[in-house]
């Protein structure tokens, strides 16, 4: 039978997307693009904004539409809280998509919607996933923790996703092994609140767990998906002084740069122990490059607040930022805070965001012309070789080399069309 599977929203969705596309090839499915005619479409979906929820329906219709008789499967986020919006065959939230093949065949024989949607919030297990494969030939994700406990007030995760679970150091290490066995030079590291891993387990932590994954024969590079600045610990910062398999780049979310915002969002930092802490980082990897996502007008923030942090950004100096207009989540508490930000505003803060986000990034990546890096090979689907350096800077080459190979190379100049250009050597 043949499969067609897309994927919605984050690193974590689109790991767990690539264990049901294995566990069903391993079961003899073929798998299909999504756009072609399929027996089964399955779509792992987000509900992170009113507009994922938009998108989820969205690629669930075109399933419908492409073959009315095919088994439509809707699984992830939208469905584990809206599960009586979607209409489809099988319907799973965020629990037992390790069990798929059994429900594809339990309708099968039966006929009968299956809806198997449980409170994740009272279920403490990790459900166990593993890959031996990832569809990018460099760089695989791997899932060390679903679930979060912080209840930032915009944010609905914690209702799809459920409480805290990890995954077993043990497995977590057996899977990272078999990966670098297989060819993986790099392993992103990924979860819902990745900082908090281990918190439901004894006798580990996302510390610990480094200096094992750091010890794994061959292994070349880790990559911490997102972390928060207050779980960056002493020993974790220990860690990268010592080894360079933790890669050069931390993407660690502010949300906002001014303390009023920051307190109304729950986030449990203020911008001096921010930067603080940043000045830690770079004090034992000075060329880090960090990263951040921030959301602009959130209820109450005013040209001010904007802003504080606009000059908070620019005193941390990130490489880059992910910028998100303030959009408002039905069922949290910010969705009904007073003094909600006109969208027209929004959208402005968004540009000038963008805008001085390009300006760090460009200036970052002068920064380092000149200096020799070393990274991994991907080749592009035009051809063209790409080499992402441990600080996770994007370098073209001429060169003609083989995918997924380890190469030396130096940045020789931003081009015109500010795309980064290197040289082996
Ligand atoms: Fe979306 Fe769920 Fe990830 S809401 S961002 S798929 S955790």
């Amino acid at each position: 039978m043949n499969v067609a599977i897309y994927s919605l929203g984050c690193k974590v969705n689109i790991y767990e997307s690539e264990y049901v596309e294995e566990l069903l090839k391993n079961h003899g499915y073929t798998i299909v693009p999504f756009t072609e005619l399929a027996d089964i479409y399955i779509i792992n979906t987000c509900s992170v904004t009113n507009e994922s929820d938009k998108k989820s329906r969205k690629m669930i219709h075109q399933a419908r539409r492409r073959n009315n008789d095919a088994i439509i499967i809707v699984m992830g986020c939208y469905s584990q809280i809206k599960p009586d919006e979607i209409e489809a065959d099988i319907i799973l939230g965020n629990k037992d998509k390790s069990e798929i093949i059994n429900y594809i065949e339990e309708y099968q024989q039966k006929k009968q919607k299956i809806k198997k949607i449980y409170d994740l919030r009272k279920n403490n297990d990790f459900e166990n996933m593993y890959i031996t494969k990832f569809d990018n030939h460099t760089r695989a994700f791997v899932k060390i923790e679903d679930g979060c406990n912080a209840f930032c007030s915009y944010c609905i995760i914690p209702y799809t996703r459920g409480s805290i679970r990890s995954k077993k150091p043990e497995d977590i290490i057996k899977e990272v092994t078999t990966l670098v066995e297989n060819g993986y030079k790099e392993i992103v590291l990924t979860g819902i609140h990745t900082g908090k891993y281990g918190i439901d387990l004894k006798n580990t932590n996302l510390e610990k767990l480094l200096e094992e994954l750091i010890k794994i024969p061959n292994i070349y590079r880790i990559r911490l998906s997102s972390i928060e600045i207050n779980e960056i610990t002493d020993k974790i910062l220990e860690l990268m002084k010592k080894s360079n398999i933790i890669a050069n780049h931390l993407h660690i979310p502010l949300q906002s740069g001014s303390n009023k915002i920051l307190k109304l969002m729950n986030r449990h930092y203020n911008k001096e122990e921010f930067i603080k802490r940043i000045n830690e980082i770079r004090s034992i990897r000075e060329n880090i490059s960090i990263t951040t996502d921030l959301i602009v007008g959130f209820p109450d923030e005013t040209e001010e607040d904007f802003q504080e942090t606009i000059d908070t950004i620019k005193r941390i100096n990130f490489t880059k930022i992910h910028t998100f207009p303030y959009s408002k989540r039905d069922g949290t508490p910010a969705s009904i805070m007073k003094n909600q930000v006109d969208e027209r505003i929004k959208k402005n803060r968004v540009r000038r965001i963008l805008s001085l986000s390009k300006e760090l990034e460009i200036n970052y990546y002068r920064k380092n012309i000149g200096k020799i890096f070393e990274g991994v090979t991907e080749e592009r689907k035009n051809g063209t070789i790409l080499v992402h350096t441990s600080n996770f800077i994007p370098v073209n080459i001429k060169e003609k080399i083989p995918n997924n190979q380890i190469i030396k190379i130096k940045i020789k100049e931003i081009d015109k069309n500010e795309n980064v250009q290197g040289n082996i050597i």
